[in-house]
């Protein structure tokens, strides 16, 4: 037996067992990881909905601003990719919560920058931290870094598991912006429960091999009994895999966004990720080159301004991760149809809402006593 077995000593940058750190929430979140919407089933996201209700009408009211919820617990954003609207949000709402943050954009003044371990940054970051917001460029990032901790959790090395909240990885999931989503359609087509998603039509425009926050977005539209219209291209089709997961509830998919703007309740429109296009010519692939020049084309033709929202029922919105860039063209913003800057208001309390359910102490449950 090799000296690595003995001791198991970590010999690649590899987590033992990643499917083992993405687990049901079923309703528990307390020291559970956030990494996919996988792990929500419809009560799950009922109750970060309420949380996030909460969550707003504290910050809300201008007597208050915060809740003093978590004192001298600590959130580190590690973000691994540029952010300018998740890792800040992530921040404001755990100092919303008494807490205090600390936002990390990208790794070149780490330890990783002098070439030691990942997986021991992510330890070192747990040691240093109650709660981890983690972005990635690779699509298993964050789970595993969940996996390292875990590991380290159960050598008796970290006296407690940090939850790691995925805010971002790579081209798979972005789940804490699908929870803000849904927390604005609740609000922005006046919902009075949860029930109330099931049968709305929402279509999903873009990129669907890359745009992270699309597939989260998509998970839990199903896992909310919505009707999910993907409008793609050729040259960036949905995963099969995912087409197959999401099964029935994918009720129509075409090319033409103008075909089905007349019929949805929420439009939800992403924007060109092709950050992920390689960086020097001559990395590109014929293929790669033909589907950047079809995906730019693509685009062009779903760019949504004023005229297309009014294409739209009365009572619809529109909504868009951001950052923008041309696919929302500038004479949105003057659509009462286009909830996009309230939807990242509203990224505040459903960020709120998730520490304060993933380190144990609901808001629900604790703000009478506060
Ligand atoms: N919506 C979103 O993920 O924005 P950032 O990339 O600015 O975090």
């Amino acid at each position: 037996m090799s000296a690595a077995e003995v001791i198991n000593i970590r010999t690649e940058d590899e987590p033992a067992d990643i499917s083992s750190v993405v687990q049901p929430i079923a309703r528990k979140a307390d020291s559970k990881h956030l990494l996919s919407m996988r792990q929500l089933d419809r009560d799950d996201i009922n109750d970060y909905i309420e949380e996030a209700r909460a969550a707003e009408s504290i910050i809300r009211n201008p007597g208050r601003s915060g809740i003093n919820l978590l004192p001298f617990i600590v959130l580190k954003a590690v973000m691994r990719q540029p952010s300018t609207r998740t890792g800040g949000s992530m921040t404001t709402a755990m100092e919303k919560l008494g807490g205090s943050a600390q936002l990390i954009s990208g790794m070149s003044s780490s330890s990783e920058a002098k070439g030691e371990s990942l997986a021991d940054s992510w330890v070192a970051f747990a040691t240093q931290a109650d709660i981890l917001g983690i972005r990635t460029a690779e699509d298993d990032g964050p789970e595993f870094a969940a996996g390292v901790i875990d590991e380290a959790v159960s050598r008796g090395q970290l006296w407690r598991r940090v939850p790691v909240i995925n805010l971002g990885s790579g081209k798979s999931e972005h789940p804490t912006q699908a929870l803000g989503d849904e927390y604005t359609i609740y609000k922005e087509l006046k919902f009075k429960s949860i029930d109330e998603f099931e049968g709305k039509k929402i279509a999903f425009v873009g990129d669907h091999e890359r745009y992270r926050a699309h597939h989260s977005g998509m998970l839990g539209a199903a896992a909310l009994g919505m009707d999910i219209i993907v409008v793609e291209s050729q040259a960036a089709p949905l995963p099969d895999d995912l087409a197959e997961e999401l099964g029935e509830s994918i009720v129509y998919r075409t090319g033409d966004l103008d075909e089905v703007l007349g019929q949805i309740d929420v439009l939800n429109l992403g924007r060109n990720p092709d950050e992920y296009s390689p960086k020097r010519l001559r990395d590109w692939s014929l293929r790669e080159w033909h589907r950047s020049k079809q995906l730019a084309r693509d685009f062009e033709d779903w760019i949504v301004d004023y005229d297309r929202l009014e294409q739209m029922p009365e009572g619809s919105i529109e909504i868009h991760p951001r950052p923008r860039r041309n696919e929302l063209h500038p004479s949105v913003d003057v659509n009462p149809k286009a909830v996009d800057v309230k939807q990242m208001q509203n990224m505040i309390p459903m960020r709120m809402a998730i520490i304060a359910r993933h380190m144990g102490r609901p808001i629900l449950q604790s703000a009478a006593r506060l």
